[in-house]
């Protein structure tokens, strides 16, 4: 049986939906799949804040670093100010952990239907650079209440940094349909994007199977509304990959689907898993939370833990009862997030039984 140290942080508002909702799905895939999924909860968040005033525990990151994997809902609440929250918690787990590829599958699910009239299906991947960029700690509020106050923020690029989201991006869609496009806005504005492009193109030239297009984001925002069947992978900028990844998701019918992985690669330390949405304040507490995120977060943990049948089991299942009409509210269904995840788990024995029937 193999053993998986899972470290579950579902933080704050929709959070303490979702993530219980995944973790039945999680837990009965591993019970069918003979996984030992070990869950160590950690009640950091807004509330531990008000009681602590710190968003984790002192040796927090010492705390996380012994698990194969952390599985986070999210973070933030009106209490308490957002630069507090996420540079208390989710940043420094991004920083230490050298997550520097967030991985954000964008992709058209039956019975959901898209805000738009998309004509073909959407399957493309957005890998975001993580850990540098406009998300700078360079910069902050200069000279409070005097005539000079004024706020800036230094945007960082380095080699290393643009290089290895780009190799990233370009192993994936050469294991793809070959078309990478690069988010810029060298024209002439941004001064750091033109030694972005550089990097990309550089790094790009060695896959040859690969065909590169730099476009512009916002017109590449607009393509992502009006053809978007036609990317296949984007690598973004952290800001323009954290926009991107909320407008994709948009497309395909809602926030409340998107998931994501905030990798590293190279397995020194552990990698993330939640969905792109956020805490959701505004339908905290009353059901209304799409569990499909996080359910797809876990399905992705699967996977990088080294399990592609149990995540391809997950993802199934939790496609299958969409497609059966059981989508919550913000896909136009009507149930609550627990009727959608009773659904998913009963996908998950329907599948399992199924795959036990010797076909005919
Ligand atoms: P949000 O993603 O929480 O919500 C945006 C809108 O989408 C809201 O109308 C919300 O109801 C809806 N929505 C989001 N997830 C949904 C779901 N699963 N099902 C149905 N509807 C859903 O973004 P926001 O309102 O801008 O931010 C709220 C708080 O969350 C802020 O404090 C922000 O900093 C924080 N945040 C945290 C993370 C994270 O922890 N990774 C990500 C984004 C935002
Ligand atoms: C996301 C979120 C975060 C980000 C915020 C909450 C810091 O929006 O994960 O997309 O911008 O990275
Ligand atoms: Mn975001």
């Amino acid at each position: 049986m193999s053993t998986h140290k899972i470290a579950v942080i579902p933080g704050d508002g929709i959070g303490n939906e979702v993530v219980p909702a995944a973790i039945d799905c999680l837990e009965r895939i591993a019970e069918l799949h003979s996984l030992d999924l070990e869950f160590t909860y950690f009640g950091w968040g807004c509330e531990y804040y008000a009681r602590h005033g710190r968003m984790m525990a002192e040796d927090g990151l010492e705390q996380l670093a012994v698990h194969d994997a952390i599985f986070l809902g999210a973070v933030g609440s009106p209490e308490v100010p957002d630069a507090e929250s996420l540079w208390g918690l989710l940043i420094p787990i991004r920083r230490e952990f050298q997550q520097y590829i967030n991985l954000r599958p964008v992709k058209t699910l039956d019975g959901v239907a898209s805000p738009l009239a998309v004509k073909n299906p959407i399957d493309l991947l957005i890998v975001r650079e993580n850990n540098e960029g406009e998300y700078s700690e360079i910069g902050g509020r200069m000279y409070r209440g005097l005539p000079e106050e004024s706020a800036m923020q230094t945007t960082v690029f380095t080699r290393l940094g643009v290089l290895r989201a780009a190799h990233y991006a370009a192993r994936l869609a050469d294991s793809r349909r070959g078309q990478l496009t690069s988010a810029t806005k060298s024209n002439g504005i941004v001064h750091t994007m033109p030694f972005w492009d550089e990097v990309v193109a550089e790094t790009v030239r060695e896959y040859p199977e690969v065909t590169l297009t730099s476009e512009l984001v916002d017109a590449l925002a607009a393509h992502l509304v009006l053809k978007p069947w036609t990317f296949d992978v984007i690598v973004a900028s952290n800001l323009f990959g954290d926009i991107l990844s909320d407008l994709g998701s948009s497309v395909t019918g809602s926030i409340g689907l998107a998931p994501s992985a905030n990798l590293n690669p190279e397995g020194d330390f552990p990698s993330l898993f939640e969905p792109v949405h956020g805490s959701a304040p505004d339908i905290a507490g009353k059901g209304l939370a799409n569990p499909v995120g996080q359910i797809w977060s876990g399905a992705m943990m699967l996977e990088h833990l080294g399990h592609p049948e149990a995540a391809a089991h997950l993802q199934a299942a939790f496609e299958s009862a969409l497609r059966d009409g059981f989508g919550t509210r913000d896909v136009g269904g009507t149930s609550s997030t627990s009727e959608f995840t009773a659904a998913v788990l009963t996908a998950i024995n329907t599948l399992a039984l199924a795959a036990e029937q010797p076909a005919n």
